[in-house]
């Protein structure tokens, strides 16, 4: 049995996920994001410093080991803390805009359910250097593409938010605790807790009550300095401007500490709670918190899973030719044509053997749409009987003449 939470990606669904992979790579780069690689395994302090204490995150669900040598480790939760150490070790330069992205599993200790699980895949996007929010809008376009445009997924809907800077927050998070002190005894254990460590937390609290308190709770956006209700006033221009609807939602919160003005999430009803396909946003001071230099920058993650369950990208395979020999010295003659039209094309030989119904009846199964099949007869005619899956035509032709038949 796998690890629960942690599932194979089988041969027969294989082809859908390097899809998926390759069309968020190609619309990646056409924006000019480059790929990075990090490692899944990282100093478990980069990620509590990074994503933050009184996370669920850090606290619930990080995947915690010593290595030999007691270094306390951690299996990587998520790809902006990774990204950004790497951005701070390779000392690149925060003036200039770098744009990256990456593909790969995730580890998160959480209850697993359809769309939810403990070893996920994220595709991601971060952009450091540039504090503009054409480039907020500019990944949001480019999200939203993804989705719509490659993965074919309708009906997405667009979150978007501003939860400030460490200069307007303060005052937002004073009005919450003195809000919701009020509810003290009807929130959740968590909840009490979040009120003295970060309240902004109890606005995203899935329990029904401290969901109810929170929905009377102040806006945020009442709170917002003149730099921070700018960049978001001028992101919904650009994102109208190209036509993107979205729903400006003042209570939304991410479950992630490093988050400063911008906040998203592209959403399906499709996928019962686990509605989030991307998310993500701005984090203008992550960089200079893991010991870089100042530098703003954003970025967003989507969930490969939830991707794969919803998408209805199709497999345009090319045609297979699937070889069938009903003699021994006919397996010699046809090997030699199955192992050069192999260089070129999608092949199968049938190493089964038996007679010519059993190999057909394993053609089919095999999805092949040709079949070229050489008994006694053709090999000595120096022929080859080529049989059309699909018309159930077939012809008698020169083996001299397979290449171009094909
Ligand atoms: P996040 O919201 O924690 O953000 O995750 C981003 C996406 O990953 C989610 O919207 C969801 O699609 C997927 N996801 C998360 N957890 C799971 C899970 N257990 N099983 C399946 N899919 C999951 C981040 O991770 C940020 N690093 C995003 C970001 C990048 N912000 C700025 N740059």
């Amino acid at each position: 049995m796998s690890v629960k939470g942690m599932a194979d990606i089988l041969p027969e669904e294989s082809w859908k996920w390097e899809k998926i992979r390759s069309l968020f790579l190609e619309n990646a780069r056409r924006f000019g994001y480059k790929l990075i690689e990090t490692p899944i395994v990282e100093h478990a302090d980069l990620f509590i410093r990074g994503i933050g204490d009184g996370t669920d995150i850090v606290d619930k669900q990080m995947y915690l080991f010593n290595d030999k040598k007691g270094k306390h480790l951690a299996l990587r939760p998520e790809g902006t803390a990774s990204a950004v150490r790497s951005f701070v070790e390779h000392k690149y330069n925060s003036e200039l805009l770098h744009k990256w992205c990456y593909f790969g599993p995730m580890y998160r200790y959480e209850r697993p359910q359809k769309g939810r699980m403990r070893q996920f895949h994220q595709a991601g996007i971060e952009a450091f250097g540039v504090d503009d929010p054409a480039l907020d809008a500019e990944q949001i376009i480019l999200a939203r593409e993804l989705l719509v445009g490659s993965f074919g997924i309708e009906s997405v809907k667009i979150l978007l938010n501003s939860i400030g800077c460490p200069a307007c927050r303060p005052g937002w998070q004073v009005a919450l605790v003195d809000y919701f002190r009020r509810y003290d005894r009807e929130l959740c254990d968590n909840c009490r807790r979040r009120l003295d460590i970060n309240p902004l937390r109890i606005l995203d609290c899935k329990v029904q009550r401290c969901s109810e308190i929170a929905k009377d709770a102040p806006a945020g956006r009442n709170y917002l300095c003149g730099s921070c209700s700018a960049h978001h006033n001028k992101l919904k221009q650009y994102l109208s401007d190209m036509n993107i609807v979205f729903e400006d939602d003042p209570m939304l919160v991410r479950g992630l500490d490093y988050y400063t003005k911008t906040v998203f999430e592209i959403t399906t009803d499709k996928l019962g709670s686990q509605s989030a396909l991307i998310a993500g946003g701005r984090y203008n001071d992550l960089v200079k918190s893991l010991g870089g230099k100042d530098s703003p920058a954003t970025g967003w993650a989507m969930g490969i899973e939830r991707i794969f369950l919803l998408s209805d990208i199709k497999n345009a395979s090319e045609k297979t030719v699937y070889f069938i020999a009903l003699d021994e010295p006919s397996k010699i003659v046809l090997f030699k044509l199955f192992a050069s039209a192999a260089k070129r094309r999608n092949c199968r030989f049938d190493y089964k053997g038996g007679s010519l119904k059993s190999q057909l009846r394993r053609a089919n199964g095999a999805g092949a749409q040709i079949c070229a099949i050489m008994g006694e007869n053709e090999r000595i005619a120096d022929t080859l009987l080529i049989k059309d899956m699909k018309n159930k035509t077939q012809k008698l032709i020169k083996i001299d003449e397979f290449g171009e038949t094909l």
